[in-house]
Formats: C-alpha cells, structure tokens, sequence
C-alpha cells in the first residue's frame, strides 16, 4: 500500500464537480446499494483498540461501514480504505474522522484562547494548518469546531468554544469552517468540519458535563444558535448533535432541532452525526424504550450517522423490512454522505501517500503560525507599576510551578495523540530567551485532579501515580519558595493541569487547583517583583492575585510553541492585545455570570440592588472583553452616521482609536448595544461589532461598523418570531463591555 499514488488530496488541475453530476452520481450509487448497505453508510465504527466489538476489517468488507473514528494511523487508514474500495459490495471509500479541535500535530491554543485574540484570522489559519497535517495523515472529517456557547466556567468544555458571546462566537465559527474546509467542500489540502454539539450542550444544568439543559426558545435562538447559523452559512459539511436532552428532548432524537431549525429554516444540506454513543443513549434517557425506537426516532428526527453506539446497524434495516420505515427515509439519510464523499474526492484518490505526513509536520511555517497565533492569544490582566515587559538583561530568574515545565499543560485538552513535535514549555521558552541568565526551576507541590478523568485510562500517563506524599509535597513547597528567595524577578506559572478542562472535566470551585494559591501568596511575601502567567482553560478565581500580584498574564494553554510565546510576550517581543471571550467572576459560586443580563433595576440605585448577594460583590473579577497592553490606547469621536434609521436600513457607527503610549501594540475596538424598550425586555449590553487594531505610538485610525436589521433585531418571545422594532438604542464603543463612550440611536418606521 505505502507505494500507492493515488493520495488524498486533490490537485490543482482536478476540479470539484457540479451539484448536478454529484447528484447523479449518488442516485447511480443508491440504485446498486443493497438496504444493508444503506445503513452501512449511516455507520460509524470506531477504530481498534478503542472500542471492543467486531473487527472492523470485517465489518467494512461487508459495507457494514460508513465512516471510522478513533484511529490515527495513516498505514491502517490505507488498509482499512482498500477493503472497502475493492472488496466490499457497491466500493464506496471510507470516511476518516477524529477530533482534530486545535492541532493535529502542530498544536495551536486552545479554542478559548483562539478566541481571546478577537481576530478571526487566528482560527482560521490555525485551522487551516490543522487541516493540512490532517489530511495528509489520511483523515478526512474532523468533529469540529465547537460552537457551544459557554456562560459557566465551571463547566470543562467552555475550553473548547468561543466563550459567553453570540456575536464573537459567529465571527469564530465561521472562520473555523473556513479554516478546515477552505473555499469549499472537497478544497485541496482540506477536510471536513462538523459543527457540534447542537444545539445548548453549554448550559449543562450546574455547569456538570452532560447534564440536562433547559433554554428558552428565545434564549436558544438569540444566544445559543447564531454560531451554528453561521457556520451553515460558512458552507459547513456535517453537525453533531449534543448528548442531553433539551427542554426534555434529546439533542439526538430532536426533530425541531434537526430538522425544523437546521435544515428548515437555515437550509442545512449536510449531514448531521450523533455525538459519540448518543443514539444508544437515547434508552439510558428513557426518551426510547429500547434500541429499535431509539433508531426510529433518531432517524425520523433527522439524524443521519449514528457515532459508534451499533443501534443504526442494529435495527434499522428491520424497521424497513416490517414497514416502519421507507426505504426512502434511508436513502434520503444516505444521500448527504455519499455527496461529500464524491466531493472530496474519495473516489478517486482513496489512499493517503505514506510518506507526506513526515514532510507537512515539518513545516517551519506551521510551527511560526502555531507562535504567532499564541501571542495574539494572550490576554494581560494586570500590570501594575508597568513590571511587564521584563528587561532581557535579568540575572537570576526563578520561574515555580509544575507547569511551567509541562507539554500537556501547554497543548491542553484533546491533544490526543503524543507531542511530536514536542511542545515548548513556559520554563524552556524563558530559557532561550536569556541564555546569559540564571533561570532556575522549582515545580513546588504537585497538582492533580481528584477523581480520575475516563481518558486517564484510555491515555496512560496522563494522571500518573504514585501521588506525592504529604512530606515531599511540603518539602517540594518550601524549595520552590528558596528558589524565589534567590531570585530578582520570579515568574509563577500556575492555573490547571491539561485534564482539568475539557470533556468530563468540570469543576465545583474555580480556585488554583491543590496549593497553588498558598504558594503564591508564600512567594508574594518575600517582597520581590512577581509576575503570575496562567495556564488555564477556563476563567479561575483569583481574586487574590488581582489584588496582590503586580502582572497577570493569562495564556492559556497556548499550544507547542506556547513557551516561546510567553516569553516573547513577558520579554516585550510581543505585546499582548487579548481580550476575555469570558466573565472572570469572583467565585464559582456566582456562575453562570456574563455580561449581557438584562437589567431589573436602574443601574443607579444603591448597592442593595446592584449587590445579588449580600456576602460580597458580584460584579466580575475582570469583565468580557477586558485586555490591557504594554501601550495606552484612547477611544474617542464616536459617531451615529445618522440620529435615525428606519427599520430595515443600516446606520455606520465610528469612533477614532488612538495609540496613546510608547510602543506599538493593538487595541480591540467592541461596539455594544441595548435596545430600551419594546415587546421584550432585550439585555443591558449586547456585542454587535469589533476589531483588532494594531497601531504604531501616537498613531489614530478610525474604525467603522455597521448596525442592520440582523445586529438590531431579535428573536421575541412575545412575537415568537424574529423582530426589528422602532424603539431607541443606546450604543457605547470602547475597549471592553463596560465602554462608557456612549450615544444614541432611534430606529424609526
Ligand atoms: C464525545 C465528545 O462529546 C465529542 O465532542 C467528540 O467529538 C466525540 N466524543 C468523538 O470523539
């Protein structure tokens, strides 16, 4: 096989052919297919040795498969591919998926952290990168991006999304598919994205992975759709449907989700996935008494390839045969995944040239994108008395924390598959930055989550016993102390080990994991400049050190060349000009928290109103959208192009963004709005426009948006219907969610 030249990938000169031959050539493969077949290719099967269960080998001979999950190996792929283009019934290739979320092998920042650069083109290149390694391992579909609207930190997957925000979560969905997908379905070099969990998978009830959710419909189409809309619109391929039920009905057994909204209203001409076991699951949920109604109301509601649970293979060919179902419901299952298998290509060129993977890794260019799009991550959160940036001419610096010196830390979750290339730490990227210094390393206690992720298992090594015992955690505590003790600057690397985020990852309390918090404080104490970088996958609590350590940088988990980022960033190389996709709050008692609330009282009466609790404010620890720079910016001269718009039409709103310290840097301009009155009440502050400005010192560039019916209407609940009313706007411009510049707008009949 590994002489094979029929590789994956399209070249220049083979064009994507028209929708109308696509269509023909899946009647001509439907008409040859048996029923058995049919939902072979409504089948995934995970690859060995993940899941127990028939070999898929013989499974594929037979057209039994339609799709494999879970392997990664591109000689395997060729092995698997050649069973089914040359021996199984109709020949139909196979489809290769894994969950590719922000790297293949050239490991790029976490999503949320993508996300907190506020510049599109981040994830979209990062994509693109992820795409090309890929495809040239021999995969073909990735289940991603996720587009799941996050509003509890608690909750371990907000690491995986775009935040708390509709508006920013569109901008970031859309270029994701761009990114994996290039131009179009079927792009040289590309795959397949898959838009999931849909729909509302965030709000898990108490921020617990998995949970049941409960949303409004307002709440679902205002907040919780628009990405998933707009990755539609961005051509996406497939969707995922989530694993909890929705307002009582299952995500996969959903059919206004599916069907109504998706392909209904948003013209979706996909094909949607179940997330993994979910159809099986539909029993567990007591939504289907068994795994032959659990099949039938997947089906019916619109869910064409069952993940891995074996109920679409179980039962459906037997719901046709006793005339439950129509051979026509399967074939219009079918349908959208022969069409993007013959617009791949993968009739063509099945196989993937053993030996190109080894050359796309190597890409220096994919190592530079996986920098760059690191420092354009990084938010800085405090920075009192201008500590950051340090001066390269240190002479002993201590850098504490265990994982100042860890790959996983770094790369963060769904960094599935080892670290080749390895990953840059935070400790090793300081190292190379000041080769004439003493950098000196002291991991204090360790950190580690106290009940064991499912993935600890099936990855050993990722949380490792034997755990410390009380003495060496306490002896390790006090080194790292004498470590700073001896130190000019100390920089602490703290927050989350890469397990602590992600799927089945939530958390009750959103502090410094272990004690990590107590030695900060222990260092803080010795009276020397300290500077805090977090790598985190989700806002932390810490309260403390806003107040007490004089610069926060928070980096995330920033991917294979994070280290190097960091201290480009800590070293004045770079300057960071992040923003929070996320509420900090102060406590995770007070999650969900987010910015657009709707108001209940007047902003002016007295703390008893404006306090929630009565045991300390609920104001945020740092609010969305929030960011500092090594420069200062000033955002004046906002203007309303007109006083008046009419229903329908368009209004540009512009303000001047000036440069206003010492060195380059770039300032996010975010337009807000609240709608004052009208048949709903609409929230205090909702984010319809922003930009990434980069500008030189002294520099002034003046930033133009747009507000239309889609940034000025909403989804009423009153009207049940999508509504743009003549009622008064306020409008603010600035640098995060509590910009003050403000003026008014009054749409009009
Ligand atoms: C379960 C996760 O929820 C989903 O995001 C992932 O894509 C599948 N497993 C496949 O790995």
């Amino acid at each position: 096989m590994a002489k094979t030249v029929r590789t994956n990938t399209r070249t220049a000169a083979q064009v994507i052919p028209s929708e109308s031959e696509v269509a023909r050539r899946v009647e001509t493969l439907l008409g040859r297919m048996s029923l058995e077949e049919k939902v072979g290719q409504l089948t995934q099967i995970a690859g060995a040795p993940f899941f127990p269960g028939p070999e898929p080998a013989e499974v594929i001979r037979k057209g039994g498969a339609g799709s494999v999950l879970w392997l990664n190996d591109t000689k395997q792929f060729n092995v698997l591919q050649k069973i089914a283009v040359e021996e199984s019934p109709s020949k139909i290739p196979l489809l290769f998926a894994l969950d590719v979320i922000h790297g293949y092998r050239t490991i790029f920042p976490v999503p949320l952290a993508m996300a907190s650069s506020w510049d599109p083109s981040v994830p979209e290149r990062a994509q693109a990168v992820a795409a090309r390694e890929a495809r040239a391992a021999g995969l073909h579909w990735t289940f991603g991006p996720m587009l799941d609207i996050a509003r509890d930190a608690r909750w371990g997957r907000i690491v995986e999304g775009a935040g708390e925000d509709p508006f920013l979560g569109a901008a970031m969905a859309a270029a994701q598919v761009r990114g994996f997908q290039g131009s179009s379905l079927g792009a040289p070099d590309h795959v397949v994205a898959c838009a999931k969990h849909f729909a509302g998978y965030g709000a898990a009830d108490g921020g617990r992975d998995y949970d049941s959710v409960y949303l409004p419909e307002g709440r679902l189409r205002n907040v919780y759709f628009p990405p998933f809309e707009a990755a539609v619109k961005a051509g996406v391929g497939t969707f995922m449907s989530a694993y909890m039920d929705l307002n009582d009905v299952p995500a996969s057994g959903n059919r206004w989700l599916l069907h109504d909204v998706l392909r209904g209203e948003w013209g979706f001409k996909g094909f949607v996935v179940s997330d993994a076991m979910a159809v099986g699951n539909l029993v567990i949920q007591g939504f289907a008494r068994d795994g032959r109604e659990a099949a039938l109301r997947a089906l019916n509601a619109g869910l064409n390839m069952d993940m891995a649970s074996g109920t679409y293979p179980e039962h459906l060919a037997g719901l046709v045969k006793d005339g439950t179902l129509k051979l026509a419901d399967i074939e219009a299952a079918v349908r959208p995944i022969l069409t993007i298998k013959i617009r791949m290509g993968l009739f063509e060129q099945p196989y993937t040239d053993e030996a190109k993977l080894a050359q796309v890794i190597a890409l220096p260019e994919h190592r530079r994108e996986a920098r760059l799009a690191a420092q354009r991550s990084m938010v800085l959160l405090r920075n009192e008395g201008r500590l950051l940036p340090l001066d390269k001419n240190l002479g002993k610096v201590a850098v504490i924390g265990s994982l100042a010196d860890s790959m996983e830390a770094t790369e963060g979750s769904w960094m599935v598959f080892g670290h080749t290339p390895a990953a840059i730490t935070v400790l090793e990227g300081i190292r190379s930055r000041l080769p004439g210094a003493k950098v000196e390393y002291a991991p204090g206690p360790e950190i580690r989550r106290d009940i064991n992720s499912f993935f600890d298992d099936m990855m050993p090594g990722s949380n490792p016993k034997p755990v410390q015992t009380a003495e060496e955690a306490e002896a390790a505590f006090q080194a790292a102390v004498a470590t700073a003790h001896n130190a000019d600057v100390i920089v602490m690397v703290l927050g989350e080990k890469a397990d602590m985020a992600g799927e089945a990852a939530s958390r009750a309390s959103l502090d410094l994991p272990g004690r990590q918090e107590e030695l900060l404080k222990a260092v803080v104490a010795l009276g020397k400049p300290v500077v805090l970088v977090l790598l985190n996958g989700r806002p932390l609590s810490i309260g403390w050190a806003a107040e007490n350590v004089p610069a926060i940088l928070e980096a995330w988990e920033p991917g294979s060349e994070g280290g190097h980022a960091v201290a480009d960033t800590l070293f004045g190389e770079g300057n960071p000009g992040g923003k929070l996709p996320v509420t900090f709050p102060r406590k995770a008692s007070h999650a969900p928290l987010y910015y657009s609330r709707n108001l209940t009282h007047s902003p002016e009466e007295g703390p008893m109103y404006r306090s929630r609790y009565w045991d300390g404010p609920t104001t945020p620890l740092f609010p969305f959208g929030f960011g500092l720079s090594y420069t200062t910016f000033s955002i004046t001269d906002l203007k309303v192009a007109a006083q008046r718009v009419k229903v329908g039409n368009s209004v540009a709103v512009t303000a001047a963004v000036t440069n206003t310290g010492p060195v380059e840097g770039d300032e996010v301009v975010q337009l807000y709005i609240h709608q004052k009155a009208g048949s709903d009440s609409r929230p205090m502050r909702e984010l319809k426009g922003f930009e990434r400005v980069p500008l030189k010192p002294g520099e002034t560039k003046t930033v133009t948006f747009q507000l239309g019916p889609a940034e000025l209407g909403y989804w009423s609940t009153n009207a049940g219907k999508w509504i743009q009313e003549a009622e008064d706007f306020d409008i603010w411009v600035g640098a995060d969610s509590q910009a003050t510049l403000h003026a008014d707008l009054a749409v009009v009949r």
